[in-house]
């Protein structure tokens, strides 16, 4: 099969050599008109690799495969596709567990499959894809899909592999069938009700159920305000392990009632089992990012020592950059001023465009802002089921920062 070659600068050899999945639109020569989601093949140096173009948008083409320039180098086929789903499952033998059947099965960019995610939720399987060409029926993008969708099903016990709902398109079954309107999965042994139908990203937030456990291990006897809450789950693990008091926050009303039932499914899992939960778990609905410190000074929040802080993304574009810098400073100056002395900070930022030095930069601010010391006694990032290519930085959007707040002497 020959395909187009699209002959990139020379500056790109080294990122294509070491891996860097992505060719930005700036970087392509001449404007190519080729069909989304068809295979090409590019070059820099001595190395070539094949990849799926994509006509809109600021990534140009997703490699998936390379070779040196001189040698045989075909899109990957049906064998390659059931290698990679292999190797993928094999990298989360640490996360699957009796007690874990939710986790990000591949993740694009990190399992060699650019611009497909899939999450597991119990017996289904999620796919989101960040390419046009992957939903366009007739295009090798999309046959590509059709290969994965084909390997998961074969590698996994699944009872559905499924399209998230995306576009206005509802939720779709590409292999088995459609899942009932709520399945209950489970992290680390605590319950948890994914919507697959209607549930932001693809139903839980399954790249925080390590940094869950780190609050669960910080929680005992805290008092727990939950920002930016979702449906709840930090609460609940911080109830679990041994806090006073859990109070969710959020804007969407909706998430907050699951986060209601996921508290109270729970409580035969909390230390204090006997004690009513009720009175122990409390939703709030409220707009955290237009005054956080206002926010903050609810009467239903008061005397919190752990605060819980998880924003959605800040910034969608590299111009954004700077605003999304700022509100990080605001909010956390904010949770900050508000804990007492020796209370703790959990801290997460999911924008992509913000490195982790930036981020712990902006805590820094925000400390010097709030007027309290700050010290940083957790950090981490992506877990084994979000792996990422040491030469792809831009795949690193997830930064949990764990800082304990005390007032200068
Ligand atoms: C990254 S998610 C939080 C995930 C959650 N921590 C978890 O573990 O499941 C961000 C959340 O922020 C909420 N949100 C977005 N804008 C908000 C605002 N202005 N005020 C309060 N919550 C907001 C969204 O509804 C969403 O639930």
């Amino acid at each position: 099969m020959s395909l187009p070659t699209l002959r990139l600068p020379e500056r790109l050899a080294g990122p294509l050599a070491a891996g860097h999945p992505w060719v930005y639109r700036d970087h392509v020569p001449g404007r190519p008109t080729l069909p989304d989601g068809a295979w090409v093949r590019v070059e820099a140096g001595r190395t070539a690799a094949v990849g799926l173009w994509a006509a809109e948008g600021a990534i140009a083409v997703r490699t998936l495969r390379r070779a040196p320039t001189g040698g045989p180098l075909a899109p990957p086929d049906r064998a390659w596709v059931e290698a990679a789903v292999a190797r993928a499952l094999d990298a989360r033998r640490s996360v699957a567990s009796a007690d874990t059947d939710a986790y990000r099965l591949l993740f694009g960019e990190g399992d060699g499959l650019p611009g497909i995610t899939v999450d597991r939720y119990g017996r289904f399987a999620v796919i989101k894809t960040y390419a046009d060409g992957y939903r366009r029926a007739g295009s090798e993008a999309h046959a590509l899909l059709a290969l994965v969708v084909r390997a998961l099903a074969g590698a996994l016990r699944l009872k559905g592999v499924l399209a998230a709902p995306q576009d206005g398109a509802p939720l779709t079954a590409l292999h088995g069938e459609l899942p009932p309107p709520e399945v209950t999965v489970h992290e680390h042994g605590l319950a948890f009700v994914a919507n697959l139908h209607e549930g932001q990203k693809t139903g839980l937030f399954l790249d925080h159920r390590d940094h869950r456990a780190t609050v669960r291990d910080l929680a005992a006897g805290r008092t727990v305000a939950n920002l930016f809450a979702y449906s709840g789950a930090f609460s609940v693990y911080a109830l679990a392990g041994g806090a006073r008091r859990a109070v969710d926050v959020d804007v969407a009303a909706a998430a907050l009632r699951d986060a209601e039932r996921n508290a109270a499914a729970n409580a035969g899992r909390y230390p204090d089992a006997a004690t009513d939960p009720r009175g122990r778990h409390a939703t709030l609905a409220l707009d955290l990012l237009t005054d956080p410190a206002a926010a903050l000074r609810h009467p239903d929040l008061a005397g919190s020592d752990l605060i819980v802080l998880d924003p959605p993304s800040l910034a969608r574009h590299k111009g954004q950059r700077h605003a999304a810098l700022r509100a990080y400073r605001r909010l956390n100056a904010a949770a900050m001023a508000a804990l007492p002395d020796g209370g703790l900070l959990a801290t997460a930022s999911c924008t992509a465009q913000v490195a982790p030095e930036a981020f712990r930069g902006a805590l820094a601010e925000a400390a010097a802002e709030a007027g309290v010391d700050a010290r940083v006694l957790h950090e981490s990032g992506h877990a084994a089921d979000h792996p990422v290519p040491l030469a792809f930085p831009e795949g690193r959007y997830l930064k949990f920062v764990v800082v304990r707040v005390d007032r200068p002497r």
